[in-house]
């Protein structure tokens, strides 16, 4: 099979782990010949890199499932094979039980073992890998990635060891697990090599990374050490726990330039009653008393949150305790969904849950009041001039875009040539998920 020229096909489904999920498994089948295309018509092996975590996500593959074999069958008359993997959280899920109920499937690979692809492929392992191999995993993942942009997501911890009483994540994709530093050190040296600005680290409890390694680091240890990086413009990372919110990570944010001023801190309720229910191990106070912290050493931070409204048990005066918490907070930016029942958590056993109307009523409150703050983070910006590092081109002919140390995406008229680099923009107009700008003539920050 290597050497011939194979056409991929991958649909990501979900969060930011399951895009660099995607893409190492781009970068594992390419030395076999594959190819990325954009569409599944034409592929020789399609993969639906699946997400469990909300709505009736399994039966949004099942339905992409119905398709594709329509998509089988017909290359079939032809003579030509299309092979068909679902891989994700979703695949560690249903295991088994996704090729009894749709044989068009060839393989099923979980978030942890699709390392194993190749060698399924070749014929040389079965049809379903489903364990936590993470050592595994990372150790096989092509060490030398491409770049094809000037910002890169790097896994650098996964699973997770919360157990909130909503989420799957921890049956999903096991319990926690930090990559080695020296690893992730060598991988985003090789990312800037070429000509990767930009690195965010990702992980489930992102800031849980080095919890148990020997050597005593934490991600704010793992953040100073990447910035010396040269050529290393800009950090991130996310989504980060309260509870693994260290003081060093905190201080991070007021001495790293390169470390930039955004925190997405998920809250998910503001009532201390819900937040309990939700086993999240910390109170409304708890958080408050982070993001004063991490205020007073970068006083410009940009905070971001995840919501969740109709948690078994809410009643209104615990919804109202939410809007309450965003009052306080003022958040740049957020998500917010409705409570969904997940097979096996907690939560879906209990009986009190709250009715579909009453949830969608409350998400519709919460999401007026969280878009306000939206705009109104980004009027504010209107007038000063920030960094930009365009990543690519715009909407419109001579038009780029580029994210704002805060992550606003802004889009000026200018040059094609300064897509991978970061210039100086004035901000002239904002609306509620993009900037506008003119780029600032004097003043190129870098090359
Ligand atoms: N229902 C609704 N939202 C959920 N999330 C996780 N599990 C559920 C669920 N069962 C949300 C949380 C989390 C984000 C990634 O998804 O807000 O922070
Ligand atoms: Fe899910 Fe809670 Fe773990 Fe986040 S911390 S992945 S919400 S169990």
């Amino acid at each position: 099979m290597s050497g011939s020229k194979k056409r991929i096909f991958i649909k990501t489904f979900g969060c930011q782990m399951n895009v660099y999920d995607s893409e190492q498994m781009a970068n594992l089948l390419r030395p076999m010949g594959y190819d990325e295309v954009d569409e599944a018509a034409a592929a020789d092996l399609v993969v639906l890199n699946t997400c469990h975590i909300r709505e009736k996500a399994a039966e949004k593959v099942y339905s992409d499932l119905g398709r594709l074999r329509q998509l089988k069958e017909t290359r079939a008359e032809k003579g030509e094979t299309m092979q068909i993997a679902v891989a994700g959280c979703v695949a560690q899920a249903e295991g088994a039980e996704i090729r009894r109920r749709a044989p068009v499937v060839d393989f099923v690979v979980g978030p942890q073992s699709y390392q194993r692809l190749p060698q399924m492929l070749k014929g040389e392992a079965g049809p379903l890998a489903t364990d936590f191999a993470v050592d595994e995993k990372f150790e096989r993942l092509a060490k030398k990635r491409a770049a094809n942009s000037p910002t890169a997501f790097v896994t650098v911890q996964e699973g997770c060891d919360k157990f909130c009483a909503f989420c799957v994540v921890p049956y999903t994709r096991g319990a926690e697990h930090s990559r080695p530093a020296d690893e992730i050190i060598n991988e985003v040296r090789a990312l800037v090599r070429h000509g990767v600005r930009e690195v965010t680290l990702l992980g489930q409890n992102v800031n849980a990374w080095g919890a148990n390694s020997e050597d005593g680091w934490g991600l704010g240890a793992l953040i100073r050490h990447l910035a010396q990086i040269d050529d290393l413009s800009r950090i991130r990372y996310t989504t980060s726990h309260p509870r693994d919110m260290d003081e060093d990570l905190i201080n991070a944010h007021g001495e790293i330039e390169a470390l930039m001023p955004y925190l997405h801190l998920p809250v998910q309720s503001g009532s201390d009653t819900v937040l309990k229910a939700m086993n999240r191990g910390h109170s409304m106070a708890m958080y408050q008393k982070l993001i004063d912290k991490v205020r007073a050493k970068r006083p410009d931070i940009a905070i971001s949150g995840d919501f969740i409204v109709g948690f078994p048990g809410e009643t209104d005066a615990d919804f109202e305790a939410t809007l309450q918490a965003v009052r306080d907070i003022g958040y740049a930016s957020a998500y917010s969904f409705k409570y969904s029942r997940r097979p096996g958590t907690p939560g879906a056993g209990r009986e009190d849950q709250v009715p579909e109307t009453v949830k969608s009523e409350r998400l519709q409150v919460l999401q007026a009041l969280l878009n306000a703050q939206q705009l109104e983070f980004n009027n504010s910006q209107i007038g000063n001039t920030v960094p930009v590092l365009f990543d690519k081109k715009g909407r419109h002919d001579g038009q780029i875009c580029g994210r704002s140390p805060y992550l606003q995406s802004v889009y000026v008229q200018g040059p094609a040539s300064l897509i991978g680099k970061i210039a100086s923009v004035n901000i002239s107009g904002a609306g509620r998920n993009a900037l506008n700008g003119v780029l600032d003539q004097e003043a190129f920050v870098t090359a």
